[in-house]
């Protein structure tokens, strides 16, 4: 489309002022304040050599963008990883007061050999403003893996000690260290199990309680996977449940099945915040709103790259499997300002309050029993439209964006993403969250999500709703805009 006026800016999703970003790093709670690292490249707006970017928030909506954190130097770029706070002052930099720790990934080119990829820390004394690179960096090195990055970190209370886990080429590894400077090897994890389309990244893993039953714990790992041409999907995350003892994580399910945890093309390298206090004991997740496959061509200019919302993450028992189910930070809920608010409508009834309606950013949140299909039809225009909706004879949610705007960019970005799900009675619930240029979907309490970028006219604003049958009633169906991102 020639005639788009609008810089697909999001509202309400965190995207750097200018230039380009991939994924989450970092991501802590440290003093009031969550703390989102990202790569970045602070000249450009395709990947570049890739520097730490910060950002930080109080309320996982309004984001206050920082100077860039950490630079490249003579080991090479700073690619992804974490940061934890070092609460006993375990590496021994800090004084008196606990302070933050990053580790990340040193990728250094060679000229004519393979890359190098090594693990290095920082350390930073004043809530992550400034940093300082450790003096005895890298702290970790591999022989064998050309690919071997994107460290995660955590304190591991029953063995006492900081764990690792890291992408190394299509296995994730398991380290162990009392000071965050000493690294032992503890297992390898993934040869033969889940997905291996492309290559392992961004990993994570962390323990969550089964239908919120704090005895009934399991282990979540996150595995990212690079996009490969020989698939369409572009790169996309997996996750595992299991056990796990401080050094060996063992698969609930040694087959071969994968579990995605997520069902569009845009929610990829995301991991969890660090150090999120016990007495709120939510595990918070963020993704890089993107893919590999098409990042570097998307349609923004002066920008590229945004990240999801901030989600919960939980384990629930849906058709007898412990499944990840992910739902927007209720923080989000502080952000709504009603816009419509319906309750026992028909879809014939809820159409005509829908007519007059012109919305670029808010969140749908509908809710109806029923066998018929239902889908809206969202940014609608004269030439475009996102549906997102339920098939009912499938039992799949599902977003098409195949006319949604500007798809041509690359083969393989239009297209319709579906995910089984599961009601009980013709139980529905969507939450669509929509901004300038991306749809995310959470479908009958989380258990299905599709995360989609889409490029529509800025007059694309309309919002319609169809169904099976006009009859079918929407026990409440609420329209809200979300106050806007507050760029400081
Ligand atoms: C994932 C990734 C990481 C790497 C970073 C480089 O998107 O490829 O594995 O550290 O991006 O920017």
């Amino acid at each position: 489309s020639t005639i788009s006026t609008t810089d697909y800016r999001s509202t309400y999703h965190f995207s750097p002022k200018e230039k380009w970003m991939n994924d989450p790093n970092g991501m802590v709670f440290f003093k009031g304040e969550y703390h989102l690292f990202y790569q970045y490249h602070p000249y450009g707006n395709t990947w570049g050599p890739m520097h730490w970017g910060h950002a930080v928030t109080k309320d996982l909506f309004t984001w206050e963008e920082l100077s860039v954190a950490l630079a490249p130097d003579e080991h090479g770029m700073i690619f992804s990883g974490s940061a934890v706070v070092d609460w006993k002052n375990t590496s021994g930099f800090f004084d008196e007061e606990p302070g933050l720790v990053a580790i990340f990934t040193h990728h250094l080119e060679v000229p004519n050999d393979q890359p190098v990829q090594r693990q290095s820390i920082a350390y930073s004394k004043d809530n992550g403003r400034t940093w300082d690179k450790y003096k005895g960096n890298p702290v970790l090195q591999h022989e064998s893996f050309v690919d071997f990055r994107d460290p995660k970190v955590f304190w591991h209370e029953q063995t006492k000690e900081w764990v690792m886990i890291i992408a190394c080429g299509q296995t994730v590894c398991l380290y162990r260290s009392p000071n965050l400077k000493e690294w032992t090897l503890g297992s390898e994890f993934g040869a033969g199990i889940g997905s291996h389309d492309g290559v392992w990244e961004c990993p994570d893993l962390f323990p969550l309680a089964v239908d919120g039953n704090n005895e009934h714990i399991k282990w979540v790992m996150l595995v990212s996977i690079g996009a490969d041409p020989a698939f369409k999907e572009g790169s996309r995350t997996q996750y595992f449940t299991g056990e796990f003892d401080g050094s060996t994580f063992v698969p609930d399910e040694a087959s071969h099945t994968v579990r995605w945890l997520d069902h569009g093309r845009d929610n990829y390298a995301g991991v969890s915040w660090s150090d999120i206090p016990a007495e709120d004991g939510r595990r918070l997740f963020m993704g890089w709103m993107s893919n590999w496959m098409y990042a570097n061509q998307t349609p923004t200019e002066g920008y590229r790259g945004v990240m999801t919302i901030a989600r919960e993450l939980s384990l629930e028992t849906i058709n007898g499997k412990i499944t990840l189910v992910q739902r927007p930070a209720r923080e989000l809920e502080l952000a709504r300002r009603p816009i419509l608010s319906l309750q026992n409508v028909t879809v014939k009834e809820a159409r005509t309050h829908l007519t007059n309606l012109q919305l670029e950013s808010y969140e749908v949140d509908a809710k109806w029993i029923s066998e018929q299909s239902v889908h809206f039809k969202l940014r609608s225009g004269a030439n475009h439209q996102t549906v997102v909706g339920i098939d009912a004879s499938r039992q799949e949610v599902y977003v098409d964006r195949e006319r949604s705007g500007i798809v041509d960019f690359h083969e393989h970005f239009g297209g319709r993403h579906a995910a089984s799900i599961q009601s009980e009675n013709g139980d529905h619930h969507l939450r669509i969250y929509v901004d300038s240029s991306s749809v995310e979907v959470f479908a009958n309490g989380g258990q299905a999500v599709i995360t989609d970028l889409i490029y529509p006219d800025a007059e694309a604003k309309r919002i319609t709703v169809d169904a099976g049958d006009d009859n079918v009633v929407f026990s409440s169906l609420n329209i809200y805009k979300l106050t806007p991102v507050k760029v400081v």
